[in-house]
């Protein structure tokens, strides 16, 4: 029999502050309605001053080792584009602050599809026998690279995380990633970026320099692509994994913006009640975005044991990727 990964345990975190938008409107020229209507966003959760990526990591990889009723992994494999430090990675200290002993622990950058990118790597890891069981976390807090006046980002992003537990099974068990397929087109790589920081853009230590250590998004552009890349990503994998998508019960997307999301809907001629959403809630919370949405879709009820669930991200790179499972019965965090 193959050897399959299993989601076997998940568990999310968001920072309590909340940012409404009457709050951004406040700061900024823009107003509720305009977000409300251009994103479906309400509101978003940002760190408090001082807090990183990692304290947001630790806290979700906590409730997801316990929802997975252990307190260890073979390896910890992080997603994340807003690490602590540019080097090192932050997966070790996550790895440490955990009690995971000195595991593998490394981050993986893909941005928004970072989460499907790291179950790959996870599922890669257990396929070849390297790890038996392998936290897998998604983290960011794209609030500490947005620039203050930039009413389109801090609109749209927030800061979150979210992690799942896969142990080594068989494909037959509910929760056995059934199906993984990855793409990128680096030809779009300035659709969205940070162009300072990293070798291309050093730094020259000028106030100046400032500007480039801000996120800039094309968010039209984006958006064409991100409805392009999913609905094509998420056909794909029904197809490979032998799924009508009308046999689908729950699409799991990134949450990047809920026209995003109607607008995929539609192309795949799906009814949009099958995509689960919390974006009003948390905004686009980067690699955190499909985990937090699959916590949420458990609290809430829209997503059972049993289900036939599709996962896809997309995001900067430009990235993307999607992942079948049949949701599997889970300890509540
Ligand atoms: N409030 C008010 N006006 C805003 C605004 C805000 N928060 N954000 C942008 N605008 C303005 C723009 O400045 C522009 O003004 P101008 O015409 O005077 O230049 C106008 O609205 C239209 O901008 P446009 O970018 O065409 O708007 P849009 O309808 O595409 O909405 C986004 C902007 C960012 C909400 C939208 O493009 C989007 O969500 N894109 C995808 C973003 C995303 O998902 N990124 C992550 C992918 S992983």
């Amino acid at each position: 029999m193959s050897r399959a990964a299993v989601l076997t345990g998940l568990g999310a975190w968001a920072p309590p502050t909340v940012v409404t938008n009457e709050e951004l409107a406040s700061c900024l020229d823009t107003d509720d309605e305009w977000i409300r209507t251009r994103t479906g966003i309400r509101q978003r959760r940002v760190i408090a001053p001082g807090e990183a990526t990692s304290d947001l990591a630790v806290e979700a990889g906590r409730r997801a080792l316990k929802s997975a009723g252990t307190t260890t992994a073979d390896a910890l494999v992080l997603a994340t584009s807003t690490p602590d430090r540019l080097c090192p990675a932050t997966a070790p200290q996550v790895a440490s602050r955990l009690n995971l002993g000195t595991v593998p622990a490394f981050d993986v950058a893909a941005v928004c599809s970072g989460f499907v990118y790291a179950l790959a790597v996870g599922a890669g890891l257990i396929a070849t026998a390297t790890a038996d069981s392998v936290l897998v976390i998604g983290a960011d807090t794209f609030s500490t690279v947005l620039s203050p006046s930039d009413r389109a980002t801090r609109a749209v992003f927030g800061d979150g995380a979210g992690a799942v537990v896969l142990r080594a099974g068989s494909p037959e068990q509910d929760g056995a990633l059934l199906d993984l397929g990855l793409g990128s087109d680096g030809s779009r790589s300035d659709l969205i970026e940070i162009p300072g920081g990293g070798s291309r853009q050093r730094s020259t230590g000028l106030p100046t320099d400032l500007e480039g250590t801000y996120l800039t998004m094309r968010g039209q552009a984006v958006f064409a692509q991100a409805v392009h890349r999913m609905s094509e990503s998420v056909r794909e994998t029904g197809a490979r994994t032998g799924w009508p998508l009308e046999t689908v019960d729950r699409f799991v997307l990134h949450q990047a913006n809920a026209r995003i999301l109607t607008a995929t809907a539609k192309r795949l001629g799906q009814p949009v009640e099958r995509f689960v959403t919390n974006i009003d809630q948390l905004g686009n919370t980067v690699a955190a975005s499909i985990p937090l949405a699959l916590a949420d879709g458990v609290a809430s009820g829209e997503l059972l044991p049993g289900h036939r669930v599709v996962l896809c991200g997309f995001g900067g790179g430009l990235t993307w990727g999607s992942v079948a499972l049949v949701w599997p019965q889970l300890n509540t965090p």
